[in-house]
């Protein structure tokens, strides 16, 4: 699937695997890796990111819940 996310200003376009969690796609795509992975069940609050104005658990998360996010 292709999604469009703005990620600290700048808006590109990507395809991705519909199951690629959030934290993988910003550590290995975008080379990002200011987002951890801790604990992988939402409890340590190491992967947090800020997606307009909720933060989301990106080690939870699929990417494709990100679509449109900034
Ligand atoms: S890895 Fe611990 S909350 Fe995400």
């Amino acid at each position: 699937m292709q999604i469009t996310l703005r990620v600290n200003g700048r808006e590109d376009r990507h395809e991705v695997e519909p199951r690629t969690l959030l934290v993988q796609f910003l550590r290995e795509r975008l080379r990002l890796t200011g987002t951890h992975v801790g604990c992988e069940t939402s409890l340590c609050g190491a992967c947090t990111v800020l997606a307009r104005v909720l933060t989301r658990r990106a080690a939870l998360d699929a990417i494709a819940r990100a679509k449109g996010s900034r």
